[in-house]
Formats: C-alpha cells, sequence, structure tokens
C-alpha cells in the first residue's frame, strides 16, 4: 500500500519542475491529486498524463477568488482535502537599486502572499478530515536554501523565502496549540533541475558572470558538496514523507534537502 493511499492533496505551482513531481510522487503513493497553475495547457497536459487520480484547476495563488474556487474543485472532485503543497513561485531578481517596488511586490506576492492565502483558504478543509490520519492533515511549504542564507541578487526571493520559514512555524504552532491535527513544514531545496534553474543560468549569462548556459550550470553545480544539483524527485520525495504519517511527530521545522550546499 501506497504511503499516501485515500489522501488527497492539492499542489500549486503543479503545471511543470517541482510541483509537477510532487504532484506524480504524490498519486504513486496512492493520493488523488488536484493540480492548480496560472499555466493552464501545461497543467491540463501534466495532469492528464497522471491518470484518472488527478485533475487540473487554473489558479492564481495571489488571487483570492481563485483560492476559493481551487478549494471548492477539490472537495466537489475529490470529496475533500487532506495535504495542501505551496509550490507556486518565482524567482526574479536584480540589483536593489536597480529593482521597481512593483517587482519586489510581485515576487513577494506569489512566494509569501500566496503561502498565506493557501493557510488561509484549504486549512478549513484540510481540518475536515485530519482526525482520520495518524499523522492529521499537512501543509507543506516550499520555501529555499534561500530562505535560510542570504543569496546575493534576489532580495525579493530571498526575502520572501525566509518569510515562507517562519510564516511555516508560525501555522505550525497555531494549529498545534489550538489542538488541531494539521502538521505544518517546509521544505528547503538548493538549485534542482527544473525550468526555474534554468532561467537562473540564462541570467548569470546575460549579467556576464559565466560565458555560457553550460559554464553557469557547472557554477551552480559546484556550489553543492555533494557534486550535483537537485532533481525534482529529490523534493518529492522529501515531500511525500512530510505529506504522510512516517513524519507524524514533525511539525514547525525545515526539512534541507540541498546536497550540504548551505552546511558550508
Ligand atoms: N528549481 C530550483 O532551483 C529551486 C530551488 C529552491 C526553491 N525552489 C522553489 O520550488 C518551487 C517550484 O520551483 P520550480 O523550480 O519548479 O519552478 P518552475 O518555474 O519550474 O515552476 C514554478 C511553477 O509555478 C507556477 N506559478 C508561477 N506563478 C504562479 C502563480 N501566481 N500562481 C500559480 N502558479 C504560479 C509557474 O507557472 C510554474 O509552473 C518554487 O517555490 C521555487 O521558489 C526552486
Amino acid at each position: 500500500m501506497g504511503l499516501l493511499e485515500g489522501r488527497i492533496a492539492l499542489v500549486t505551482g503543479a503545471a511543470r519542475g517541482l510541483g509537477a513531481e510532487i504532484a506524480k510522487a504524490f498519486v504513486e503513493e496512492g493520493a488523488g491529486v488536484l493540480l492548480t497553475d496560472v499555466l493552464e495547457e501545461d497543467g491540463a497536459a501534466t495532469a492528464r498524463a497522471l491518470g484518472n487520480k488527478a485533475a487540473f484547476q487554473k489558479h492564481d495563488v495571489t488571487n483570492e477568488d481563485d483560492w476559493r474556487a481551487a478549494v471548492a474543485a477539490v472537495k466537489d472532485q475529490f470529496g475533500g482535502l487532506d495535504i495542501l503543497v505551496n509550490n507556486a513561485g518565482i524567482a526574479e531578481g536584480g540589483r536593489i537599486e536597480d529593482t521597481s517596488l512593483e517587482d519586489f511586490r510581485r515576487v513577494t506576492s506569489i512566494n509569501l502572499d500566496g503561502v498565506f492565502l493557501g493557510h488561509k483558504h484549504a486549512a478549513p478543509l484540510i481540518r475536515e478530515r485530519a482526525g482520520k490520519w495518524e499523522g492529521g492533515g499537512a501543509i507543506i511549504n516550499i520555501s529555499s536554501v534561500a530562505g535560510l542564507i542570504g543569496l546575493g541578487g534576489v532580495p525579493a526571493y530571498t526575502a520572501s523565502k525566509g518569510a515562507v520559514r517562519l510564516l511555516t512555524k508560525s501555522a505550525a504552532l497555531e494549529y498545534a496549540q489550538n489542538g488541531e491535527k494539521i502538521r505544518v513544514n517546509s521544505i528547503h531545496p538548493a538549485f534542482t533541475e527544473t525550468p526555474m534553474m534554468e532561467s537562473t543560468a540564462g541570467k548569470l549569462v546575460e549579467s556576464g558572470l559565466a560565458p555560457d548556459a553550460e559554464e553557469a550550470k557547472a557554477f551552480l553545480t559546484a556550489l553543492h558538496p555533494i557534486g550535483r544539483m537537485g532533481v525534482p524527485r529529490d523534493m518529492a520525495n522529501a515531500a511525500v514523507f512530510l505529506a504522510s504519517d512516517e513524519s507524524a511527530f514533525m511539525t514547525g521545522s525545515e526539512l534541507v534537502v540541498d546536497g550540504g550546499l548551505s552546511a558550508r
């Protein structure tokens, strides 16, 4: 039997990258999954490839009405909710002096406000079935190593990911202190092979820090003592663990999946 047999999950930003792999791993472990994203065609195709235990809903995590609709959709189509993965995020950056307030807020609205709205709108539905499982319901927030240590050149990203780390702990304490069986934990990936990493490598080239994409990736790879970048499955395995009863005694914790990057 899969680790998530009978559970129902909602994964944001699941059209591609980490979110798509997390959704796939959840389905493989027996869960039903609503994938959501702003990328409608890619999201629908990703969900279709996962078979009849998956569905897609268009959903901008910064939009409160979209959250209401996504929560209603998971209830209608799957019958409830046990696991929320707040994964949607963007990594735009630049020097602080060259960053407009609008650009700064765009990043934090997706990476931080989106996580807040996820808790606000999904937790009531998770609470309804949380008593069913030994480990209760689970909320997993995808932060970053940039939520643990500073990364120059991505001020809004780093600020938002640091805030997600502590929002996770605040929510975990709130639910636990109220006797609610909803655990909340964050995952802190290092550079991982997804479209976001490709775009980061591209920016290193654009800014003259690397001569070409290959050199840029070699530079990023060298940041990881373990000798490689992450792959989406590394993060999906961590998400399965945090979603399942295997992590029943973990809440408010940060799971660092970074090939040793932040151990230096
Ligand atoms: N790839 C990495 O190196 C890395 C490292 C650390 C943390 N992370 C985090 O992992 C998460 C996933 O990143 P990824 O690498 O898969 O990136 P990605 O760009 O490949 O995928 C992110 C997904 O989020 C979606 N998205 C963007 N804005 C959205 C919005 N407003 N509403 C809903 N969906 C939206 C995108 O359409 C995309 O499908 C992000 O939170 C990211 O910050 C990634």
